[in-house]
């Protein structure tokens, strides 16, 4: 390995999810989202890994994800959905960023952005209908139709698109699930007698592409899932592989007796005379210190348990009477394939769910990628 650490991700397994996730919804278009750095991915290789696999739009957070999306030379369509009084809203109207508009102040602001860019706005109107996060609540909703359907006869802004997110979609026959989708329907009925005609209508996230399909309309918005791994824990078949593998190299090996405590606080204490494994990621890297005494790593040739306190920079392994040198690899997860933990096993371990687990290792990291064609590249 290159470096003391790496996230390698495999950009054929995102393809290929995405290839198996819009064999699910067959009569939808597929967006790949791509926020927080393609949810630590990279997202520029992740979003082009997502196109390849047949995704023909995609989507972040915030206006300045899109943006770099464009300076890319990406030229799908790309829709924001975050937008605090900061976003560059005319920047993004200017190369052609889909807005998603979540209240009448931030439609006010876009329709404003629109005459200083001189350019007519595409936006997506957010309802919400029963998330109690963005979106235009059902009182506002004729409202917000009325004056969005006023602004496209003005050629200010252009109805792309009419959204709404789950609350629950990760826990299938919940009921607010069912609500929700009645309430979509009654948004998009009420956006119809306003006179807008969204090319559009989308809902579905991850959860529901691989659930619902009665949430899929003309769009679904593709984001763990395209990553390999699944919304909803245990969910069998889904056909999803892992793209990211988080592994290091084992820094020294050093022998200790029995009774030695190791690491910040002496959170553990070998039983036996013992050899330990300094491996240098912490939690600057995004290994939670929660992880500490829990942590499944692969490292000479077994999965062990991160031992004692994680540190910023490095954990310790026990790895008893087995051998390991520096420069050995420990891996941390990855698909599975050789015995080594998944994201899923670390957020089952941390009570957490894998998204945290792989959007939050650290910048220090290097990210590395295998191509399809078998290339290596880094990114
Ligand atoms: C509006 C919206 N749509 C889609 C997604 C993708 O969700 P998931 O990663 O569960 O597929 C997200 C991510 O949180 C989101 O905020």
């Amino acid at each position: 390995m290159p470096h003391f650490a790496e996230a390698h991700i495999d950009l054929g397994a995102i393809s290929g999810n995405v290839a198996a996730l819009r064999a699910r919804a067959p009569h939808a278009q597929a967006m790949g989202v791509v926020k927080a750095d393609g949810y630590g991915h990279g997202m520029l290789p992740a979003a082009r890994a997502m196109l390849d696999g047949g995704a023909t739009w995609l989507g972040t957070a915030l206006v300045e994800e899109a943006l770099e999306l464009r300076r890319a030379g990406i030229t799908v369509p790309v829709v924001a959905w975050i937008l605090p009084p900061s976003a560059p809203l005319s920047e993004a109207i200017a190369v052609g960023i889909d807005l998603g508009v979540s209240s009448l102040p931030v439609l006010d602001a876009v329709i404003a952005a629109a005459g200083a860019a001189g350019r007519t706005a595409r936006v997506h109107l957010k309802a919400d209908t029963g998330l109690g996060r963005g979106g235009i609540m059902p009182a506002e909703w004729p409202a917000a139709t009325a004056a969005a359907a006023r602004a496209e006869a003005a050629e200010q802004i252009e109805v792309i698109g009419v959204f709404s997110h789950f609350a629950c979609s990760d826990e299938p026959g919940h009921p607010s699930i069912g609500a929700q989708i009645a309430a979509f329907h009654e948004a998009l009925a009420q956006a119809e007698k306003a006179g807008l005609r969204p090319e559009v209508r989308h809902i579905a996230n991850s959860a529901a592409a691989l659930t619902l399909p009665e949430s899929h309309f003309d769009l679904v918005r593709l984001g763990i899932a395209s990553y390999g791994l699944s919304p909803i824990p245990g969910l069998p078949d889904t056909g999803l592989r892992p793209a990211m593998t988080l592994r290091s190299e084992i820094a020294l090996v050093k022998r200790v007796p029995a009774g030695a405590g190791v690491s910040y606080g002496h959170r553990y204490t070998t039983d036996r005379p013992t050899s330990l494994a300094l491996v240098p990621l912490g939690y600057a890297d995004g290994v939670p210190r929660a992880a500490t005494n829990k942590g499944p790593v692969l490292a000479a040739g077994r999965r062990r348990t991160i031992a004692g306190t994680v540190c910023m920079d490095q954990f310790m392994l026990d790895i008893g009477d087995d051998n390991a040198r520096p420069g050995d690899h420990a891996v941390l997860f990855g698909p599975g394939d050789d015995g080594e933990a998944t994201a899923q096993d670390w957020a089952d371990v941390l009570d957490t769910i894998p998204y945290e687990i792989v959007t939050r290792i650290g910048a220090r990291v290097p990210r590395g990628y295998t191509r399809p064609d078998g290339a290596g590249a880094r990114g």
